[in-house]
């Protein structure tokens, strides 16, 4: 029998590997055109500059999100079905879907996000003011692949779980880091997750939409710097992981709006030729030549829907803000 839980679970998938970061970063560093993915801005510093940039009045997708979640919360409870396993993706702070446990009435949380460290920090927390919730933290980098590992199938079972639906939550447009071929791989993975629990389950996905460049841009180019910092802090982390000789200083930052691909796109430019050293490897930057760090794919609704559908999803709704920049969507297993 299964009493209340009074700590959180966690399962930590893969120890981090530090020979294949390593491998993965140089193999970036000596790509034509250079590349640094974007999950290597998130080191202590960087989610917290991250965090920063969600206040300037500039960076509406977190905000215009909350006020989606807060107006339309009751319509949304009418289609995600309550008593579902919440299953969120990059969980972090665990605030967001913490703040929608009143409108999704889940019967347990999953929380996946890249480090279990920080979810041991925010669930510990989490599980006092929800007692009476089973809540498993996964540490897991689900970009490459989204597999829940049998230690969740068997931690399910014995909280009576196995065949209770399951909801996908993956707010904040992180699917816009994805190319639409990497965001329908990802959506399938997601899909079979769901289809793996009782019926009822879905998909709930904040998506950021296609508008103006003049309000897209300045969103990543902040007067403050803040993005930049942010951008340019991924060298850093660079530095630590792989023992690059970095200088921030030596990169400016460089973000637009590339209307073809429907995507901010983040770089670092190099001021001035200069060689990056690592320990086994080098690589020489042109002056002005850049480093790519980031895209960010902005979506018309429409398009969103059809790459749901064709994850195997049912038909979608969505609801939006006033000024149609960003949606959620709910779309059942
Ligand atoms: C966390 C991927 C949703 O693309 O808007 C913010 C990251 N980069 N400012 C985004 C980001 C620069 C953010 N996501």
């Amino acid at each position: 029998m299964h009493h209340p839980p009074t700590a959180p679970h966690f399962v930590q998938l893969h120890q981090t590997d530090h020979d294949a970061v390593r491998a993965e970063l140089a193999a970036g560093l000596l790509a034509q055109p250079p590349q640094v993915a974007p999950k290597f801005f998130y080191d202590a510093l960087g989610s917290r500059l991250f965090d920063a940039i969600t206040e300037l009045a500039e960076y509406y997708p977190t905000r215009t999100e909350g006020a989606i979640f807060r107006e339309h919360g009751a319509a949304m409870a009418q289609r995600v079905t309550a008593g579902a396993v919440l299953v969120d993706l990059g969980a972090g702070s665990c605030a967001k879907a913490t703040g929608l446990f009143p409108v999704l009435r889940p019967a347990a949380y999953v929380a996946v996000d890249i480090s279990v460290d920080y979810l041991r920090e925010t669930m510990g927390e989490l599980q006092q003011r929800h007692r009476a919730m089973p809540m498993l933290g996964l540490g897991m980098d689900f970009s490459a692949q989204l597999a829940l590992p049998p230690a969740v199938a068997d931690w399910l079972e014995r909280h009576d779980l196995s065949s209770a639906p399951r909801c996908v939550f993956y707010p904040g447009s992180s699917i816009g880091n994805f190319n639409p071929a990497e965001a329908l791989a990802l959506l399938r993975q997601a899909h079979a997750v769901c289809a793996a629990g009782g019926p009822g389950g879905g998909i709930l996905i904040g998506v950021d939409r296609v508008k103006d460049k003049a309000i897209l841009e300045p969103a990543y180019d902040d007067p403050l710097g803040v993005t930049a910092a942010f951008n340019r802090n991924l060298l850093l982390h660079t530095n630590a992981l792989l023992g690059t000789d970095f200088t921030p200083a030596r990169w400016k930052h460089v973000a637009f709006f590339n209307q073809a691909e429907s995507r901010i796109e983040m770089h670092l430019q190099s001021d001035g030729a200069q060689t990056v050293r690592w320990p086994g490897g080098e690589r020489r930057f042109a002056d002005g030549e850049q480093l790519h760090t980031e895209n960010s794919y902005k979506w018309e609704p429409a398009d969103f829907d059809a790459l749901l559908r064709e994850a195997g999803f049912g038909p979608s709704t969505h609801w939006t803000d006033p000024r149609d920049w960003f949606s959620v969507f709910f779309a059942p297993a």
